[in-house]
């Protein structure tokens, strides 16, 4: 196969491959391939089929009857903080509830750490993620809460991705314990100019303890203004006005979403917003599943993330999460897998990520099993045994 970058390899002898390409292979939304090979040309996918009619290509890998997955596209995380809070998860695993109001413990340990500390807790976080297969993560800022403290977590954040989110509205700042209307304009005045320039998205927690309907309007408003797009965290601990929120300004998704009336989900069923699924919160607060399979069957886009953060879901594993989805929120493990690759790039509104077809960038993880089926069959297993990002074998 001729190249447009010097450098063609094809990795064949694969049992299973998920392009997520539905006009390839079974015509199933997976797009699955059997005995199927893979070429990669530079940073990219330049074609994908059967192993036995395979272009000839400079560099030949064999993945010895593996499966081939894309890369999981964990949509939502917070990894820019400091210290843990494991007494809190303690206390909550003998029977105290999940509150917003944790958030403050992790806000004094960021606010005290050095940028060198931010980092070296961000890049661990990051390599553990890329080892189980993550290509592509969105982070947050949101434990600073002051001007500096946003724009330097979301400065370290967009060293090392594109998909960084201004969450200066995570909650009201304990400095402005008495005066939220203060803190928000804060957050859409001083503070958004002072972040605006690392960030590609804007988030609210728009939840009974943080900020209401009317302030989340307002933040994400203020946000658009400044060339931010909108996603919004809604409907985590209780009913609320964020889903509809979400979908009035076509927000690109939803996060959370576990207490929903029929009227949200007919407006996310109507709308181009993702529902975001983030089954690591639930199992670590003890909490009620999403029901992803009432979302499906209204024709919802689903999303699975791990909302990685040291409060309600310290977990890098989108493995972890497939496995939740499929044992307790009604999904198959076809739509959970296609959920956490494909359904994570339509929450990040990109088409170049969570397929494999020509085009796409060639980010894929080798399973040390014969197909995807297998995440969900054997939780906590690593299957993970070989990821691939931008064409180059990086774990
Ligand atoms: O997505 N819901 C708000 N933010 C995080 C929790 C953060 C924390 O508890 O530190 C979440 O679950
Ligand atoms: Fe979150």
């Amino acid at each position: 196969m001729s190249s447009t970058t010097g450098t063609t390899t094809v990795i064949t002898n694969i049992a299973t491959l998920v392009t997520n390409d539905p006009s390839l292979g079974d015509g199933s939304p997976l797009g699955l391939i059997r005995d199927a090979a893979v070429v990669i040309d530079g940073h990219r996918v330049a074609w994908t089929g059967e192993s036995s009619k395979a272009p000839a290509t400079d560099n030949r890998v064999d993945a010895g009857g593996r499966a081939v997955i894309p890369g999981f596209v964990d949509s939502h995380s917070h990894l820019v903080f400091a210290g843990d809070r494991t007494e809190e998860f303690n206390a909550r695993m003998s029977g105290r509830a999940y509150s917003a109001g944790g958030i403050r413990t992790t806000v004094a340990a960021t606010r005290a750490a050095t940028d060198a500390q931010l980092e070296a807790n961000l890049t661990r976080y990051l390599a553990e993620a890329l080892r189980q297969g993550t290509t592509t993560f969105e982070t947050k800022s949101g434990y600073g809460l002051t001007v500096e403290d946003e724009a330097r977590a979301l400065r370290i954040a967009a060293a090392h991705t594109d998909e960084v989110t201004y969450l200066g509205a995570h909650i009201v700042s304990p400095d402005y314990a008495e005066d939220p209307a203060a803190y928000v304009a804060l957050v859409t005045g001083e503070m958004l100019d002072a972040c605006a320039p690392y960030a590609r998205w804007i988030d609210v927690f728009c939840e009974k303890g943080a900020f209401d309907g009317d302030q989340a309007r307002a933040i994400l408003t203020a946000g658009k203004a400044k060339g931010l797009h909108p996603r919004i965290h809604a409907n985590q601990l209780t009913y609320g006005p964020g889903v509809q929120l979400a979908v009035e300004l076509d927000a690109a998704s939803a996060d959370h979403c576990t207490h929903l009336t029929d009227d949200d989900v007919d407006a996310l069923a109507n709308s181009a917003t993702v529902a975001t699924l983030l089954p690591g919160a639930e199992f670590s607060t003890r909490a009620e599943w999403p029901d992803a399979r009432r979302l499906l069957d209204a024709g919802v886009t689903v999303a699975l993330s791990t909302d990685c953060n040291p409060g309600s879901s310290f977990t890098s594993s989108v493995p972890f999460c497939i496995a939740l989805a499929v044992r307790d929120m009604g999904m198959t493990p076809d739509e959970a897998l296609w959920s956490a690759t494909a359904g994570g790039a339509r929450a990040l509104r990109r088409d170049d990520i969570g397929r494999l077809s020509p085009g796409a960038y060639a980010d894929l993880a080798l399973l040390d099993a014969p197909s995807h089926v297998h995440l969900a069959y054997r939780p906590g297993v690593p299957l993970v045994t070989e990821v691939w990002r931008r064409g180059l074998r990086v774990s």
